[in-house]
């Protein structure tokens, strides 16, 4: 059990700029702003991102203080989100926390964004380790062996896209807007996931590689529509199921795979896409087909979020793991 702490998360690595609450391990707050600007841009826009986050990061974290009911004077420990992401957002975020730290005399730490995600499975579940996880977002496809809290090893990686952006481009391809993911989710419900097929690629053990999927799908669309140009509007849902249910299943196929392999006490997804659905049905029959536990964060807790920070932070709390006010952020993983 950690120590009574008062924890403000605060997330800006991409597109989110985010704040939360964390008191004696409760969530009492967690707001996010996600940016607009960019939709038109079909992506993250990385200079717009910083501005943005620079006019909505006071407010936010006004916000998370006033529904948690708290002030500024009843924080104990300042988390931020040190990397990996875009320069310049994360500036906005650490920079906010250094002054905040720097002002209120309480520990700064910084949190390792991609660890926080597997943290948002510790808010609402008492996990069981070692915990096979599957970290699936927009920048990351990783399966990750957990043996405590916050120790963890990659033991799959994609070898080039993430499988967010496999739903992303896709989704551009398909003219549904951006992110295409929340999108091709939507519209697969309606669709038959057998009706078309798209290929997987050959990777060395737990690895990833979704660039071949969508590429297949480029050439797929191409070729149909040249034979009707009527052929995407008349197919959306089934095309949207068949191509989900293909990335649902690269997925499965090297959790799986693990999961025979290192025999863990549970299994979990965690990151944007895990507010797939299908994917989440699939971890679940995954862990029922072989006895085990499975855990997956409430949809706020899925995409980026200061929730998952505040908590990745209180283990780091306990641990007196802080960040240094001479600490830079960090753009890619440590290695
Ligand atoms: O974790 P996240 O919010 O940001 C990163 O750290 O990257 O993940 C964003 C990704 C995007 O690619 C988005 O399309 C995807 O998560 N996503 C989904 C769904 N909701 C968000 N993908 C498939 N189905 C969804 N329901
Ligand atoms: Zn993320």
């Amino acid at each position: 059990m950690n120590q009574a702490s008062t924890i403000l998360g605060i997330e800006s690595s991409c597109d989110d700029t985010a704040a939360a609450i964390l008191d004696n391990e409760i969530i009492l707050s967690n707001i996010t702003s996600t940016q607009k600007v960019h939709e038109s841009f079909g992506g993250v826009v990385p200079e717009l991102a910083s501005r943005a986050h620079q006019s909505s990061i006071i407010p936010v974290i006004d916000s998370a203080l006033k529904e948690a009911n708290m002030s500024l004077q009843n924080l104990s420990a300042i988390a931020v989100t040190q990397g990996p992401g875009l320069m310049g957002s994360l500036m906005v975020g650490i920079n906010t926390a250094k002054a905040l730290s720097m002002a209120l005399n309480v520990p700064l730490i910084g949190v390792n964004h991609l660890q926080a995600h597997v943290a948002a499975l510790y808010i609402d579940n008492e996990v069981e380790f070692p915990l096979l996880c599957l970290l699936v977002s927009g920048g990351h496809t990783q399966l990750i062996w957990v043996t405590n809290f916050m120790e963890m090893e990659i033991i799959g990686n994609s070898i080039d896209d993430a499988v967010g952006e496999a739903f992303d481009k896709a989704g551009k391809l398909m003219g549904l807007g951006y992110p295409g993911g929340p999108q091709i989710s939507k519209l697969a419900e309606n669709g038959n996931p057998l009706k078309f097929t798209f290929p997987d690629s050959q990777t060395k053990n737990y690895d990833f590689s979704f660039s071949g999927i969508k590429t297949s799908l480029l050439y797929f669309l191409r070729d149909n529509q040249l034979a009707d140009p009527d052929f995407l509007s008349k197919n959306v849902n089934d095309i949207c199921a068949s191509y989900e249910f293909s990335l649902v299943n690269m997925l499965i196929k090297r959790l799986e795979k693990a999961l025979k392999d290192l025999n863990p006490k549970s299994i979990g997804i965690v990151g944007g896409v895990s507010a797939n659905k299908a994917l989440r049905t699939a971890l679940n029959q995954t862990a029922l087909k072989h006895n085990t536990t499975s855990y997956i964060p409430q949809f706020q807790y899925c995409t980026d979020n200061a929730a998952m920070i505040a908590k990745a932070g209180s283990y780091l709390l306990r641990d007196k793991k802080f960040m240094e006010i001479s600490d830079t952020p960090f753009a890619r993983i440590k290695s």
